[in-house]
């Protein structure tokens, strides 16, 4: 959501800046803009363009100048529409300014720096680039300017700012909205993620909260508001640029669905020592797991769903309650939790606001919290009591596939650790149920050779239908949620779970002729009850999508498409078909000519409330 880019350096701002946002491109926007100075003159050349990063992109080369310095921006509209003049960079007087976040107050903030007929665009962050114009035509002084301004802003920021009367530099600072910076013998970068970064350098740091960055290309300086110097503390992407490049396949959706069996041995392998679950080397202590009466799920979308599969598998086993709550829900609502309270916060960017939050609170009523997160130094992994990092690599889809697989694979290490530590497990039922984790991967890789033809054969009616339905009981329920989020959220087709049972209490008046249904039959002792839910719907003239164990006998009749997955652990069940549903949103999306890979909408790191 909103993409930043900064840079000053030796070579072309123009093309470090429009690159830039072409990899940021996956985050979510829907206008883009830049700003660069110029060598011969003091006014900063911007373009700001509604639409796709080319289309600013044929719009900046119309006019070429030459720049080592310059900043970019791709917006995810908020307060006011899509439209050039509330596209980033804004520019007031002698300040240029970019910002990603919220501006809570901005209306007082209008009312009290008399805005109202100033105001161009109807952006919150215009009001702070008049802010800080003002305090930077009274005090002349960059640091001051950006210390007052950021003094009466309330809410979220990342701000890229640039004074035309200071050459070669680049100001930033943020609160809660990310921002990474990174140097090399090319010059010095600031963005919102290290994907914009990596070719110039696998080495980068987080910048610290409401610490003013000062960029230029001999190098990055920081500065606490009270003038002192900061460190900065140095990471390194444990990535390649490749992987973050669609290495041949059209999508990096169907990439990433390919990825699943390496990146589940990357997640699970380390943690398996002798036969049994280990996290020492994660640093995370037993007592977290025995000191618990209650644990408590909080995430959200795919990240929710990966969650509620959670919850399934720990609560039988546990015999504690386990609860899952949407990230925004849990905030406003008055959950019970406490010292005894395990809160698992689950996200694969780290740093989802809602998710941040709530996590927040939760610990502030006590909880010890455990992040299963997929960026390192994220903002959620570096608040959390503890982190539990999947090793996906990078998610770049906005459909998650990958990062969700991985994210149960943590769950499932969990519910092993904590079985054993918590006496619910013997040490051979634990070591059993480590070596069924252990062989996810190779089930994962068994059904990518088989699945793909029979998933592009269900999106031939997908694409014709307007809506969708999932079905499921139990963990199957579960699965079943995030197969129709996966379908709705890039083919665009209205797609629902429901709880199978509950069909008959509602849902099933939507069921007419050739209606698809996707009904997941996994679990053995509510098999029977799930098929007789399929058999009320295929009396509706359904079209039923069964899928089931390979062990299951299903009478030819029952379906119109079945497909098995192979037999296993009713518990593991979710890795077999996860891989089916999201082949199934994948195909129709591509098959419908949607851009599979970035959704309308939609935005891979929600960074706003
Ligand atoms: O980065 P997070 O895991 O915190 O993101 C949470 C959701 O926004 C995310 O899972 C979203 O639902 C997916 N893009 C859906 O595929």
């Amino acid at each position: 959501m909103c993409g930043i880019i900064g840079f000053s350096g030796y070579i072309d701002a123009e093309k470090v800046v429009l690159e830039g946002l072409k990899e940021l491109e996956y985050r979510g926007y829907d206008s883009a803009g830049i700003a660069l100075q110029r060598e011969d003159s003091d006014i900063p050349y911007i373009v700001k363009k509604t639409g796709p990063v080319k289309e600013l992109e044929k719009a900046v080369l119309e006019n070429r100048v030459e720049s080592f310095c310059g900043i970019g921006h791709t917006r995810w509209a908020t307060h006011g529409g899509v439209t050039d003049v509330n596209a980033h960079p804004h520019h007031i007087g002698k300040v240029v300014l970019i910002h990603n976040g919220i501006i809570e107050n901005y209306q007082e903030l209008i009312n009290s720096y008399e805005l109202k007929d100033k105001l161009i665009s109807e952006t919150d962050s215009e009001v702070a680039c008049h802010i800080l114009n003002y305090y930077y035509e009274k005090t002349k002084d960059p640091f001051e300017s950006i210390k007052r301004t950021v003094g009466v802003i309330i809410g979220s920021y990342s701000f890229c700012i640039m004074f035309s009367d200071i050459k070669d530099t680049i100001f930033s600072i943020r609160n809660v909205s990310p921002l990474v910076a990174a140097s090399c013998d090319k010059g010095s970068f600031i963005a919102s993620d290290v994907t914009a970064l990596i070719q110039y350098s696998k080495k980068y740091f987080v910048l610290p909260e409401k610490v003013i960055a000062e960029i230029k290309k001999t190098g990055i300086e920081l500065r606490s508001p009270d003038g002192k110097k900061v460190e900065p503390d140095y990471l390194t992407v444990d990535w390649d640029v490749e992987a973050a490049q669609k290495a041949g396949y059209p999508h990096f959706m169907i990439k990433e669905i390919n990825e699943q069996p390496d990146a589940l041995e990357r997640t699970v392998r380390p943690r398996i020592v002798s036969g049994m679950t280990d996290f020492s080397g994660d640093n995370i202590p037993d007592s977290l797991f025995t000191d618990c009466s209650r644990i408590i799920i909080i995430a959200c979308g795919t990240a929710n769903y990966a969650g509620t599969v959670g919850k399934s598998i720990f609560e039988p086993l546990l015999k504690i309650p386990v609860n899952v709550y949407i990230a925004s829900e849990y905030r406003y609502e008055d959950v019970i939790t406490d010292k005894n309270t395990l809160c698992i916060v689950i996200s694969q960017s780290g740093e989802t606001v809602d998710t941040l939050e709530a996590m927040k609170l939760a610990s502030q009523k006590g909880a010890k919290t455990l992040a299963i997160v997929n960026v390192k130094a994220s903002t959620i992994a570096r608040e959390a009591d503890y982190v539990l990092y999947t090793h996906a690599g990078p998610e770049i889809s906005v459909a998650s596939t990958k990062a969700y697989t991985v994210q149960l694979a943590a769950l499932y290490l969990l519910a092993a650790k904590m079985g054993e530590l918590r006496g619910c497990l013997t040490n051979d039922e634990a070591s059993e149920f480590t070596k069924a984790i252990e062989n996810i991967s190779d089930t994962v890789k068994k059904v990518l050779e088989y699945v793909p033809a029979q998933c592009k054969h269900v999106s031939e009616t997908m694409i014709k239908s307007k809506d969708a339905f999932y079905i499921g009981r139990g963990l199957d329920y579960a699965f079943s949620l995030e197969g129709a989020l996966k379908l709705k959220e890039i083919s665009y087709i209205h797609a629902e779970a429901c709880a199978a049972g509950e069909l008959k209490h509602g849902t099933i008046a939507l069921i007419e002729k050739d209606t698809p249904v996707v009904a997941i039959a996994t679990q053995k002792k509510i098999f029977a009850k799930t098929l007789s839910n399929v058999k009320e719907v295929k009396a509706r003239g359904a079209f039923v999508i069964l899928i089931s164990r390979g062990d299951e006998e299903i009478a030819e009749e029952t379906c119109d498409i079945l497909i098995k997955i192979p037999s296993m652990d009713d518990r593991f069940a979710v890795f077999a078909v996860a891989v089916i549903l999201q082949l199934i949103a994948y195909y129709t999306a591509d098959g419908k000519g949607f851009n599979v890979d970035k959704p309308r909408n939609l935005a891979k790191s929600v960074t706003v409330e």
